[in-house]
């Protein structure tokens, strides 16, 4: 299965916008791993192109390279190893090209990376993309630069992000940064620092901006978003629009969604990563209140053993979360949830794994998410527990998993057949150029022949007849 959220055709990707007809330099960026990452990269495109940078899809025309990392596994930080070394030829035929790493792994190695990788001249932490402009000052006089301080405050809530290479229809827009769960397994806490949120006026006059640029879908991002939670003047109260909202004192995930919703009430909206500790019902409220909410959580458990979620810090109990998922059930009807799940976590006994199994079963997952335990370095579980679990245990675990999802998949696939589905039309099917492909509530993807009159962007009434594991094949209700 794939690796986060993410198509995973589109790690590494680089990505283009619309130039600036003043700009003369070359920036070619390239974001790995989360949603998060991606929609850090159209922060940085946007501080960059202020100070006379255009982005490029070919790297031979680059001044400047730039790699938004992940450090979340292993494997994650080789990827960008391998493609760091792929530079230094470039490097040596332009010596005046700057080649610098942003990101995760920017902010778990630091200066190392200047140490290690000379191919580096330029470490930027997650928090420090607004530096970017005195850095490069430090890197066009031949000397390398790095910041990787950790911000309290910083959610480059005025930074108007350039929306880059997508289709013009779905956007991400970032609510909170950073995370304060300390899962154990998880380096997010170290690389990307302590979780705040944005201040909600600059989130809906983003929201709007994004309408009135054609999106159609936008999805409210942060690590952990259900614990968004904002401070402002005047009395707590429930807010209907943006004026009462002036008043208030603070504003929760729940509120700050129906605030969005209803702001934007034809735009569709998506969130992610929910966190199943901070999750509370009233945004399964808001969720059943709004049609223009997508009827879709991704909601990670990581596992289904008590005595591992406890071992991870997961504070919650297996019974808790499935609690949590029947009242979703009850209070949403229709909905869909996704997860992410980690195998072979330190002392995980068979046991533990059929309770993993077992659990998915019970909440007939729509879609999943499904890695090996990797040994972070500096996270409590390197600290203090044993990465016991044999390679080919973990393997042979982890294609358990990924089996029983795929059936799981099929099995909820199969439930949307023979139904009416509002689809998003996001762009051509990679597949076949005569066909559509997009999303329903649910998120789905659903595939159907292409009409005339029909574009991208728009939301049509799709009838599904059939499905693979992961696809609807669908038809155009007229
Ligand atoms: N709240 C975050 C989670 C970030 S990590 C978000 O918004 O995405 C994404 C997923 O990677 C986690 O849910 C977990 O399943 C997986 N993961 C994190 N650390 C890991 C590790 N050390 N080894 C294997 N998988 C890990
Ligand atoms: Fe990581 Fe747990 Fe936060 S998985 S991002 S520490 S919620």
């Amino acid at each position: 299965m794939q690796e986060k959220y993410i198509d995973e055709s589109k790690q590494g990707e680089a990505f283009a916008i619309a130039e600036k007809p003043q700009n003369n330099k070359k920036l070619f960026l390239e974001s790995y791993g989360c949603q998060m990452n991606f929609s850090d990269s159209e922060i940085v495109a946007s501080i960059l192109s202020d100070i006379g940078y255009n982005t490029t899809l070919k790297q031979e025309e680059a001044d400047l390279i730039l790699l938004n990392t992940c450090s979340i596994r292993e494997k994650a930080e080789q990827t960008v190893r391998m493609r760091l070394s792929q530079f230094k030829n470039l490097k040596k035929e332009k010596p005046h090209l700057t080649v610098g790493v942003l990101g995760c792994m920017a902010e778990r190695l630091k200066t190392k990376f200047l140490e290690e990788e000379h191919l580096v001249d330029l470490v930027v932490g997650p928090d420090a993309y607004r530096d970017l402009p005195n850095l490069l000052k430090e890197t066009d006089g031949g000397r390398d630069a790095i910041n990787v301080i950790l911000s309290k405050e910083e959610t480059y809530a005025d930074i108007n992000p350039v929306r880059l290479g997508g289709n013009g229809v779905t956007a991400f827009v970032t609510i909170t940064r950073g995370c304060d769960n300390m899962c154990t397994f998880c380096v997010v806490p170290f690389t990307r620092g302590r979780e705040r949120s944005r201040d909600p006026h600059s989130i809906i006059e983003e929201c709007k901006d994004l309408w009135n640029s054609g999106y159609k879908e936008i999805t409210l991002l942060g690590q952990n978003v259900d614990s968004y939670l904002w401070f402002g003047g005047g009395p707590k109260k429930d807010f209907k629009n943006a004026s009462e909202l002036q008043k208030a004192t603070a504003v929760n995930f729940a509120q700050l969604l129906d605030l969005v919703a209803n702001a934007v009430p034809e735009m569709r909206i998506r969130f992610s990563t929910s966190n199943p500790h901070d999750m509370t019902t009233d945004v399964f409220e808001v969720m059943a209140k709004h049609d223009n909410i997508c009827k879709y959580i991704h909601l990670p458990v990581q596992s289904g053993s008590d005595r591992i979620l406890q071992l991870m810090n997961r504070q919650h109990t297996r019974e808790e979360y499935l609690t949590l998922i029947k009242k979703a059930k009850k209070i949403v009807p229709d909905i869909a949830f996704s997860q992410d799940m980690i195998v072979g976590f330190c002392t995980e006994t068979e046991e533990d794994h059929q309770q993993t199994l077992s659990l998915m079963r019970e909440v007939e997952y729509d879609y999943g998410y499904m890695f090996a335990y990797s040994e972070r370095p500096g996270t409590p579980a390197h600290k203090k527990m044993e990465d016991d679990i044999p390679a080919d245990v973990k393997q042979r675990r982890l294609s358990e998993v990924i089996a029983l999802q795929g059936e799981l998949s099929r099995m909820r696939m199969k439930s949307y057949v023979g139904r009416n589905h509002e689809i998003l039309i996001e762009g051509t099917s990679k597949k076949n150029e005569n066909q559509w492909k997009g999303r329903n509530s649910q998120n789905a993807v659903c595939v159907f022949d292409k009409l005339e009159g029909q574009k991208v962007g728009d939301i049509v009434t799709v009838f599904a007849y059939d499905n693979t594991q992961g696809t609807l094949l669908g038809k155009t209700v007229e």
